[in-house]
């Protein structure tokens, strides 16, 4: 049986995790609308996996017996300057999750709540891989801005990610 503080901000997280597949989906289209397809494309890669981390919270909610509850999601930004503002917006949104991750995991040991604790770690080791992916894409996108040409290949090389579901999850 879930703590109710955990199942709340469990529920919280669910909220966290959509927000950022609609944030991402927000990025994907203005790098449409700046005929800059291959970003646009590996935005979407980014949104899919947030369903993904978003699935993993519900779907753990309902097998520790809780009950999930939707909030309603905020409406992201939609318009960014350049490409390495919007990568720039990404990584910071990636620190801001990581912290909640951490926060969470916090909780789970302040409940004594183990099943948590260790559900949790696979957040931990994947927001090292979220940060340093926007990390990667803030530092090519700030070195090519300048030059369309150059920013033309990342933009090609970008299109190249692609989604893979993880083992065991159903979305
Ligand atoms: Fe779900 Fe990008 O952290």
């Amino acid at each position: 049986m879930l703590d109710r503080k955990m199942l709340a901000a469990l529920n919280d997280q669910v909220n966290a995790e959509l927000y950022s597949a609609y944030l991402y989906l927000a990025m994907s289209a203005h790098f449409e609308s700046m005929g800059l397809p291959g970003f646009a494309s590996w935005m979407k890669v980014q949104a899919q996996e947030e369903m993904v981390h978003a699935m993993k919270f519900f779907n753990f909610i309902l097998d520790r017996g809780g009950k999930a509850d939707l909030a309603a999601i905020e409406k992201p930004k939609g318009t960014w300057k350049s490409a390495s503002e919007m990568f720039g917006d990404a990584l910071a949104h990636e620190e801001y999750i990581t912290k909640r991750i951490h926060d969470l995991v916090a909780l789970a040991a302040k409940v004594n709540d183990k099943a948590t604790e260790s559900f949790l770690q696979w957040y931990v080791d994947e927001q090292v891989e979220e940060e340093k992916s926007a990390t990667d894409m803030l530092q090519k996108t700030k070195m090519v801005e300048k030059a369309p040409g150059a920013l033309y290949f990342v933009d090609r090389e970008a299109a190249t990610r692609v989604f893979t579901m993880p083992a065991g999850v159903t979305i």
